[in-house]
Parts: structure tokens; sequence; C-alpha cells
């Protein structure tokens, strides 16, 4: 099993409640699949540009302009897209490590995803639709905030950006384990909720285990 670890988060895992949940995941993870191959691409160290003009005629263009093929400037204005792309195929679950920010996932997150779920490089696009160019089978989201969210919270801007951005490239299996209400200043259960949200990541990665065995 590969499996593609996205991490968007710059604090130290000790003071950063999504990286302990990546920690508990993947020790679940390795524990139950000693043959795992885990790829860790830290943001923070390997960050994505944004997107610019060229990029996006390198990606973009071909889909709707015939006969476009990218100049060696929008392919490397790309590179960083095709080099990460060339990972996230080889991978059966991606899982991504992120705080919540402005009740979105952090720009740098939105950067890297802006270069990855391109077309040509996860999915080919025509007029019909996409198609994928990955094995992805799961998406998990490891994820952390101030506020307590309810389900289908209005301020959450977060769960619908990775749910329909990764929906069009195709992957529609998405799992997650959310430690909130980590403002200690007004939930004094800010720890008992990190822990309730642990042991759920812990079970993903049981879960995880039994789906791509059974597969
Ligand atoms: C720039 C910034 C924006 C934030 N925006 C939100 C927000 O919109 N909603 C929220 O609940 N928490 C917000 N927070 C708080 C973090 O989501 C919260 O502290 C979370 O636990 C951080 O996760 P981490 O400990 O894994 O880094 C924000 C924090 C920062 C630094």
């Amino acid at each position: 099993m590969n499996v593609l670890h996205i991490c968007a988060d710059p604090k130290p895992t000790e003071e950063s409640a999504a990286k302990q949940l990546a920690v508990g995941f993947f020790r679940t993870l390795a524990e139950r699949n000693p043959d795992v191959e885990i790829t860790n691409v830290d943001l923070y160290e390997n960050p994505p540009p944004f997107l610019d003009y060229q990029a996006i005629r390198g990606f973009w263009f071909p889909v709707f302009i015939d006969g476009h093929k990218p100049t060696d400037d929008e392919q490397l204005a790309g590179a960083y897209g095709i080099e990460q792309g060339e990972i996230f195929n080889q991978s059966d679950v991606v899982v991504l490590t992120t705080p919540m920010w402005n009740y979105s996932v952090p720009g740098i997150l939105k950067s890297w995803m802006d270069q990855v779920l391109s077309p040509s490089v996860t999915f080919n696009m025509d007029k019909n639709g996409t198609t994928p160019l990955h094995k992805v089978k799961k998406l998990i989201l490891l994820v952390s905030s101030d506020d307590v969210l309810s389900q289908d919270d209005e301020r959450d801007a977060l769960t619908p950006v990775i749910t329909h951005a990764f929906a069009l490239a195709g992957i529609r299996d998405l799992s997650i384990a959310w430690a909130d209400g980590q403002y200690t200043f007004r939930y004094t259960d800010a720890e008992s909720r990190k822990q309730v949200a642990l042991d759920a990541a812990e079970e993903l990665a049981e879960e995880v285990t039994e789906e791509l065995s059974a597969s």
C-alpha cells in the first residue's frame, strides 16, 4: 500500500493537534501494515508556487484550445505540480493534515491543490468530463480548528473545498478525523476533544487497512 501524506501545518508536532492526529493515524497504519510505503510531503519544506499564467496555460489550454502544446516555459511553470502528480498517481491513499484557517484550508494547501489537481497531471479532461490518471482509493483528512463545528456548519468552507476539488479528480471516498474546539480559553474540554479525534484517526487507519486488503 502506497500512502501519500501531505502536511500543511507549520507548527511543531507537540503544538499541533492536526499533526498529533497524523502521528496516531500513521502509527496504527504502520502497525497493521508492515509493508506500507509512506511518502511524506511537508508543504512548508517543499512549498508549491502560486499558480501563474504560464502554468494555467500549460495545464488548462490543451483542454480548451485545439492543438495547444505546452511550451517549455509553461511546462517549467507547472513542474512542481507535475512532480507531485507523479507521486500522487502512484498512491492508494492520500492523507491531508491541516489546520482550519479562515474557515478553509491554509493557502499553501490550496496552492498545492491548484497545481496537482490539474488536467494531464492527475486526471484527463474533455467535454465529456474527467478521467483519473491516479489509483487513489481513499482520501483522509486530519484537521484541527478552534471552533466547535457541527456537521454541515455553514462556517465550514474547508470540507466543501476538499470534497469538490478531489471529486473532480475522481476521488469521492473522503473520511475525516477532526479535532475541533481547540480554543482552550473557551473550551475547557479541548484536550478530551483532541483525544476523541485521535481515537477516530486511529480507527480510520484500521478501516483503511481492512478496505484496502479486501480490494
Ligand atoms: C491564520 C489562522 C486562521 C485561523 N482561522 C480559524 C478559523 O477560521 N476557524 C477556527 O475554528 N479556527 C481558526 N484558527 C485556529 C486554528 O484552526 C486552531 O488553532 C487549530 O487547532 C490549529 O491546528 P494545529 O494545532 O494543528 O496547527 C486559525 C488559526 C490561524 C493561525
